[in-house]
């Protein structure tokens, strides 16, 4: 790696850590199509896998090394030589191999887990950092429970490992015990106290039993730590692992940090719904980044903030992390200014509407629905009376003669910008009939280039929707219709639209 002092390097553990949750399991083809994903995230680790621990990782582990290029593939093992060389073999196809070994750090699990001591866990670990070092190079040993360990005693195995060839130094608060400033205290402690500091980079691995993984994240980089595991959407063992998306923003969004990363925050939004996906593990609406919520205003006063200027309510640009733009989601709360903009979105003209009216009709719609959606508007909107619009064409008559053996016929009484306007035309059908009289009323070039009819429920007495897609000059324009008329609800479209240009 090259000698960046304020880049920091991302690693994975998806694919290991996470993958480890139970329900979250993954097949090797999904964890390739995962991996892939992650190199062109810019990871530069991807952990891919605990190799000993079934033949399925082991494989798995064989398979991203053959299809990923540029990240280091990172398999794991706990301090003995059957993991080691499993792992070793594992990784034979990878262009840029490493070995994660370690063993635990704390007194609690030098006592309970290892019924050890001290001196004896230290040495099994600088030989494992031995052992694996036959294999490949690039050695990172984890000093597991780190978060708990004896700062004193952690220092001296960190050093003991580097000395031993690791070239990555992992202090995980393995069981998300510490506060932030307590675990930054760690870090400064050891790149204070350890001799050979330099010669190792310190990585940073935190779980989220309080809540404070990305804050301890953080505080470990801002202390000296130069490379971050995580995960995407927080997924890992109990409440989870550090989320990748949320310290790739930090680090981008606080630039007095001095610090970045090789990571494209455009594929976040993606790469998060692929892994709740494929994992079955929905990310929480008010996930931070990528959770549904995340960019979605609904209160009015918050809503006309953004809508004047984005970033009164707004820190990251959505499109940075791949989100289209800021959803201004319509509730009762919306004011006029959120109504306005989803109304032009729509391609409505405001000038020609009276807003006062449509937006006494939507908050009685929104008082008994709890989201105004897009069909909610528009159904709002496909009235062509001065209802909703102060000027353009509003109907003021509609009366059609159809059935065997008569021709279709149709008779229509038209407000065109306050003229009254009369015809009577004869077509295939009465809906051809409406739009020939309109037409002739209109006298302009406008074809229909596209014609849908839906019944909403279903039975004979039902509200067809109708919608129409049509030209006029060179552009095309949307209409929406609805009443339990066929006839009327495609004059409701025609007009919807034409009233978009005219
Ligand atoms: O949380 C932890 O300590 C781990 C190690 C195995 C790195 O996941
Ligand atoms: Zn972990």
């Amino acid at each position: 790696m090259l000698h960046d002092p304020n880049r920091i390097y991302i690693f994975d553990t998806t694919l290991r850590d996470g993958e480890q949750v139970p329900g979250c399991q993954l097949t090797t083809s999904e964890k390739i199509e995962i991996a892939l994903r992650l190199e062109a995230l810019g990871v530069d680790v991807i952990e891919a896998g605990f190799p000993v621990s079934s033949p399925g990782d082991f494989q798995s582990v064989v398979e991203l090394s053959k299809a990923v290029t540029e990240p280091i593939i990172c398999a794991l093992t706990r301090a003995n030589k059957n993991d080691i060389d499993v792992a070793a073999d594992s990784l034979k196809y990878a262009k840029r191999p490493r070995i994660h070994t370690g063993i635990g750090a704390s007194d609690m699990h030098i006592k309970y887990k290892f019924n050890s001591t001290r001196e004896a866990i230290l040495e099994r670990g600088v030989e494992a950092v031995k052992y694996a070092k036959q294999f490949v190079e690039d050695i990172e040993f984890y000093a597991e429970d780190a978060g708990r360990a004896d700062d004193a005693y952690l220092a001296q195995m960190v050093e003991a490992v580097i000395a031993a060839g690791a070239t990555v130094v992992n202090i995980p608060d393995t069981n998300g015990y510490c506060l932030p400033d307590q675990y930054g205290a760690k870090i400064k402690y050891l790149m204070d106290h350890v001799s050979n500091i330099d010669k190792a980079i310190i990585s940073v691995h935190c779980h989220n039993d309080l809540g404070l993984a990305t804050a301890n994240t953080i505080a470990g980089i801002q202390n000296g730590a130069r490379q971050a595991e995580c995960t995407i959407n927080g997924i890992g063992e109990r409440a989870g692992n550090t989320s990748l998306e949320e310290v790739a923003m930090i680090l981008r969004t606080h630039q007095t940090l001095n610090k970045h990363t090789n990571i494209n925050s455009k594929h976040f939004y993606e790469l998060s719904g692929m892994v709740s996906r494929m994992m079955r593990m929905p990310v929480q609406p008010n996930k931070a980044i990528v959770g549904k919520n995340a960019f979605a205003h609904s209160s009015g006063i918050h809503q006309d903030g953004v809508l004047k200027h984005r970033e009164n309510y707004e820190i990251i640009n959505p499109e940075d992390v791949g989100i289209d733009q800021s959803a201004i989601i319509l509730t009762a709360r919306s004011g006029r200014h959120a109504l306005k903009h989803h109304l032009e979105r729509l391609g409505y003209v405001i000038d020609k509407i009276n807003l006062d009216d449509v937006y006494d009709r939507f908050l009685t719609v929104a008082d008994k629905k709890k989201e105004i959606r897009d069909d909610d508007l528009l159904s709002l909107m496909s009235d062509a009376t001065e209802r909703n619009y102060k000027e353009g064409v509003t109907v003021k008559l509609l009366q059609v003669m159809c059935g065997d053996p008569l021709i279709p016929t149709s008779m229509i009484k038209l407000d065109v910008n306050g003229t009254l306007h009369e015809a009577v035309s004869s077509g295939n059908g009465p809906v051809d009939a409406t739009i020939k009289a309109i037409n002739s009323i209109l006298d302009k070039e406008i074809s229909i280039k596209e014609f849908h009819i839906d019944a909403i429920e279903g039975g004979s007495d039902d509200v067809s929707k109708v919608n129409m897609r049509i030209q006029y000059l060179d552009k095309r324009y949307n209409g929406y219709g609805f009443s339990t008329d066929i006839v009327q609800a495609s004059a409701k479209a025609y007009l919807d639209a034409v009233n978009k240009f005219i």
